[in-house]
C-alpha cells in the first residue's frame, strides 16, 4: 500500500492551486515511486492535500527528509524533545494564531525554506481554515510590461513586522524574535525546479523594494499585496484531524484562519530550501 496503488488519485480543489491525492496511506511509508508521484504533484498544484492520515512523528519527520533538509524553527514551541525540526502551533483561539496574515515563510532567511509539511492532530468544529495562494497565476496574470518592470526589482525582506505582531502578552510564545539582518530578494523569481517565474513579496517580510522612494516603495508592495490575494489564485482547506498539507513556499503564500474559538493543534516541519534567484 506504500507503494502506488490503483486507487491513486490526484484531484485538482482550485484552478490556479491545490489537489487532494487520494489512495496514499503513508503510515505505510512512502517508496521511491510513490515519493515521485507526490513530488510531481506538489510541483504542479504547488499545495497537496492527504486526509483521514496517521502518522507519528517519525513518520512525518522521515516524509519531510524525502523533500530535503529539515530546519531548526527556533521560533516556534518545538513539539518534542526527539526533534527539534518539528514544531508544535497550538491555539484555542485564545493568542493571535501563527500565520494568520498572508505571507511566504521565512522570506527573511537568505535561503527561504522550500517548503513545509503541516499535520492536524485536532482541528476545530468550525473555522481554522487555511488559505493559500499561487504566486506563478499571480505573476502570469500581470501586464507584460509591468511583469517586466518587476524583473529589474529586488527587495528586503526582514522580520520586525513579525517581531512587533508577536510582542504582545497573549500570544503564542515565540523566542529569537530580534530583527535580523534583511535579505535582499529579486521580486521575482525562477522556481528552481519548474522553471516558472513567481512574484517573492510578501506584507509579513517584504519591507522595500530597493533603489527608488519610500513612496514608490510602499505604492509598489501595495499594488503587488492587493494583487496577489485575488481569490482567483486561491484555494482554501478546511482542516480536520488526520489531514496533511505539504506545500511549496517558493511558489505560493499562505493564510491561517484566526477565528475560532475550539484546540487546533498541528505540527508542522520546514524544508531548507535555495537562495531565491531569476
Ligand atoms: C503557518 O503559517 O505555517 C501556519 C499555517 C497554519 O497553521 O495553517
Amino acid at each position: 500500500m506504500g507503494n502506488i496503488s490503483n486507487i491513486y488519485r490526484v484531484e485538482k480543489l482550485a484552478p490556479a492551486i491545490g489537489a487532494e491525492i487520494h489512495g496514499v496511506d503513508l503510515a505505510q511509508g512512502v517508496d521511491d515511486a510513490l515519493f515521485g508521484r507526490i513530488h510531481d504533484a506538489l510541483m504542479e498544484h504547488q499545495v497537496i492535500f492527504f486526509r483521514d492520515q496517521t502518522i507519528d512523528i517519525d513518520q512525518h519527520v522521515d516524509l519531510a527528509k524525502r523533500f530535503g533538509k529539515p530546519l531548526y524553527s527556533k521560533k516556534l514551541k518545538m513539539y518534542s524533545e526527539k526533534y527539534d525540526c518539528l514544531s508544535l502551533l497550538e491555539n484555542d483561539g485564545s493568542k493571535i494564531a501563527v500565520g494568520s496574515v498572508w505571507h511566504t515563510d521565512n522570506t527573511d532567511f537568505e535561503e527561504p525554506p522550500m517548503g513545509s509539511l503541516l499535520y492536524c492532530e485536532v482541528a476545530p468544529s468550525v473555522g481554522g481554515d487555511t488559505l493559500w495562494a499561487s504566486m506563478y497565476a499571480a505573476y502570469d496574470a500581470l501586464s507584460k510590461s509591468t511583469q517586466e518592470f518587476l524583473e529589474k526589482l529586488t527587495a528586503l525582506h526582514d522580520n520586525s513586522n513579525v517581531r512587533r505582531r508577536y510582542s504582545g502578552k497573549d500570544v503564542i510564545p515565540m523566542s529569537g524574535t530580534n530583527v535580523e539582518a534583511p535579505s535582499e530578494h529579486p521580486v521575482v523569481h525562477r522556481h528552481p525546479v519548474t522553471g516558472r517565474k513567481a512574484l517573492f513579496v510578501n506584507s509579513n517580510y517584504t519591507q522595500r523594494i530597493v533603489g527608488v522612494s519610500d513612496i514608490e516603495s510602499r505604492h509598489i508592495l501595495q499594488m503587488l499585496y492587493e494583487h496577489c490575494q485575488r481569490p482567483e489564485f486561491q484555494v482554501r482547506f478546511r482542516w480536520r484531524a488526520g489531514s496533511l498539507a505539504i506545500w511549496d513556499n517558493r511558489c505560493t503564500q499562505h493564510h491561517a484562519l484566526d477565528d475560532y474559538k475550539e484546540l487546533r493543534r498541528m505540527r508542522r516541519v520546514q524544508i531548507a530550501g535555495s537562495r531565491i534567484v531569476l
